[in-house]
């Protein structure tokens, strides 16, 4: 199969997969992600095919939306395989996905280039405008309040997502967003992250100022 061909199956399959999910995780968070990879692929000369296919894969494993991470990872394995992908290609497909996640072991360095563009891309669209409407959107669909000054940010209250508690959409700007500029892989991501973390900082000023005119 033409490479061109593979890429707009993944996309086919991506939406199939993804479609609505309202939590700000739906598929044109996926397109947005896979139009990044492309111009970071393009900057950063790494293999653009594996970016791209990637990265209209890489939520289709998410736990979300599948039972748990494996049936998720097994899901895209059967995709890769059915489209005649190579055996490599497959396994470093496979790799990018399971290592991106921030949850599991954001910490665990991305070992290809490709991989690291990918990542890139992933965190970005968790920045900016588009982070923080995310942001809210899923917090809405957990049922998180906007903002509670009773929940202060502490340290311990980091990755409360992760454990599954409750926390507010303005806190999540403490969970992670903001430790998201620093994990860049890339020189051309750094760069843009740098104004997606400042306008959330901006955002964040204005915010409590609204707040404290109340
Ligand atoms: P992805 O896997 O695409 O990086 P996630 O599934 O972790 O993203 O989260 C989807 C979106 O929801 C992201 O923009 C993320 O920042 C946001 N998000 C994740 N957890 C929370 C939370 N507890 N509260 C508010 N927003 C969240
Ligand atoms: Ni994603």
């Amino acid at each position: 199969m033409e490479k061109l061909q593979i890429i707009n199956k993944a996309k086919a399959f991506a939406r199939s997969e993804l479609g609505g999910d309202p939590s700000g995780h739906d598929w044109w968070h996926v397109w947005r992600v896979a139009k990044l990879a492309k111009r970071l692929a393009a900057e950063e000369q790494a293999d653009a095919f594996i970016c791209e296919l990637t990265a209209w894969l890489h939520d289709v494993a998410d736990e979300k939306l599948n039972d748990n991470e494996e049936t998720g990872l097994q899901k895209v394995e059967l995709w890769l395989k059915e489209h005649g992908i190579d055996i490599e290609d497959q396994q470093h497909i496979l790799a990018i996905i399971q290592t991106m996640s921030f949850k599991g072991g954001g910490r665990q360095p991305m070992q290809t280039l490709e991989g690291k563009v990918v990542q890139d891309a992933d965190r970005l669209d968790a920045l900016g405008a588009i982070g923080i409407a995310r942001t809210f959107a899923y917090s809405g669909a957990r049922g998180q309040l906007i903002y509670d000054p009773s929940i202060t940010v502490r340290e311990h209250l980091t990755h409360a997502a992760y454990r599954n508690e409750k926390s507010t959409a303005i806190n999540h700007f403490y969970e992670k967003l903001l430790k998201l500029k620093v994990t860049m892989n890339t020189a051309y991501g750094q760069q843009l992250a740098e104004e997606r973390h400042r306008f959330m900082l901006e955002y964040l000023d204005n915010f409590y100022k609204e707040w404290e005119e109340n």
